[in-house]
């Protein structure tokens, strides 16, 4: 349940999720996502209209937990489930469901949880925009304004109906803060007007045009770390190497396969950005020579080696006043110490450090556990957590030491 610890997080919250059917359904699956990660308890229900739009079982799959929607199925479930929510919320709510509520009828298992739940209610109209200027709904939402719930009003813009107006549901980041922005710390856009530059995965050099020397990474605490700063309202760019891990689709993407045309590409995007988060793990080492041929098999084999370029001594020559420089330690001992020396010797602003020799935690895991290491000041260890909870953790550090309110 609860589980980040240094009073940065709060308890998790259990989250009634009412799915009614508006044409903006879809974006209800990314933001239950997001309070899934966040380490939130969803619970989904569905109106039948709304299961006739999508199917219960993709709910399921990103709620992890049994979608309800007949008020028959299961005795009593409408009073034990609105007994539990600590949230209630129904986002898209579409004209009927408002009108059913604000009238007090419960005709199916969503309005009649309504009926029930004595906790925090929320709701996100979205409709037509004739039908969000209607009287009777504009009447509507101010009964249930009177009845305590919190109307999360739409925005304007394009509507997938064509028109242009009022009625679009409100942006995901902007109702994912108005259910637990208190909760989880994110307040809106902490990374707003920012342009952040991330890296992430592992380098490969050549040795033949079959064989590189690589290493271990996975990209995922870099792709993640995007994601949350995406999520808050950050400019991102995202520079990959080798990476075992989706990479988002709502992010400019570059491709770099070994150290230099890693620093090449970052030589360029530099001066463009606010801040660099240097996620990836980058090959100290490239042969002297590469073969253009297949190496032939024999019983030994000497390569001769050379150092990479130093990308973050050569990315500070063009260091300008105000950007912010953060790197990652992956340590197997005395990780403290290493990290305050690359921290120093970097001239970096800030350095995640990790213990690579921890079970569980790391290369290719989905959690990890870090310490930050800010110069001058005492190490601040994160708990373990998912990459993407760790990322947004790191995102408020971020936010706290170099932006402020
Ligand atoms: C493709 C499609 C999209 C719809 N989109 C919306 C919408 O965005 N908002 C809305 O209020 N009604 C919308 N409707 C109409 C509702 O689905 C309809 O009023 C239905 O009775 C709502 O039932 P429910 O509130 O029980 O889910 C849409 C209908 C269809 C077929």
């Amino acid at each position: 349940m609860t589980t980040r610890g240094n009073g940065t997080l709060t308890k998790s919250k259990v989250i009634i999720w009412g799915v009614s059917g508006g044409i903006a359904i879809y974006k209800s699956l990314d933001m239950i996502s997001t309070l899934k990660k966040l380490g939130h308890e969803i619970h989904v229900v569905m109106t039948a209209n709304a299961v006739k739009m999508i199917q219960p079982v993709t709910f399921e799959a990103i709620s992890q937990n049994p979608v309800l929607t007949d008020t028959f199925e299961e005795a009593m479930t409408h009073i034990s489930l609105a007994d539990r929510g600590d949230i209630f919320i129904i986002a898209p709510a579409t004209y009927n469901i408002i009108g059913k509520i604000a009238h007090g009828i419960a005709d199916d298992l969503l309005t009649t949880v309504a009926s029930a739940v004595t906790c925090r209610k929320l709701m996100a109209p979205a409709m037509n925009t004739h039908m969000y200027e209607n009287s009777i709904l504009q009447k509507n939402l101010e009964l249930l304004k009177e009845n305590d719930y919190e109307i999360i009003a739409p925005d304007h813009g394009m509507l997938a109906c064509g028109y242009e107006g009022t009625g679009r549901l409100r942006r995901v980041e902007d109702i994912l803060n108005e259910i637990v922005g208190k909760e989880n710390g994110i307040r809106k856009g902490l990374l707003v007007g920012k342009h952040v530059l991330i890296t992430a995965g592992g380098t490969r050099e050549r040795i033949d045009p079959v064989r590189f020397i690589g290493n271990f990474s996975s990209g995922k605490m870099g792709v993640q770390l995007a994601k949350a700063c995406l999520d808050q309202e950050a400019e991102v760019t995202l520079v990959y190497g080798h990476v075992q891990t989706h990479l988002p689709q709502d992010i400019r993407c570059l491709h770099a396969e070994s150290a230099q045309e890693l620093l090449d590409v970052l030589t360029k995007e530099i001066s463009k950005v606010d801040i660099l988060i240097m996620a990836a793990a980058v090959g100290d080492y490239r042969v002297d020579q590469v073969q253009s041929h297949k190496i032939k098999k024999s019983n030994t084999l000497t390569l001769n080696l050379k150092k990479n370029p130093d990308l973050l001594k050569s990315l500070n020559q063009h260091k300008k006043k105000g950007q912010v420089f953060i790197g990652f330690a992956a340590e197997s001992e005395n990780m403290i110490d290493h990290a305050k020396a690359k921290l120093k010797e970097k001239n970096l602003d800030m350095i995640i450090a990790n213990d690579i020799t921890e079970e569980g935690i790391g290369f290719h895991s989905p959690d990890n556990r870090v310490t930050v290491l800010l110069p001058g000041g005492e190490p601040i260890p994160l708990p373990r957590m998912d990459k993407y909870s760790l990322s947004v953790e790191l995102v408020k550090l971020i936010h706290k030491s170099f932006i402020g309110d």
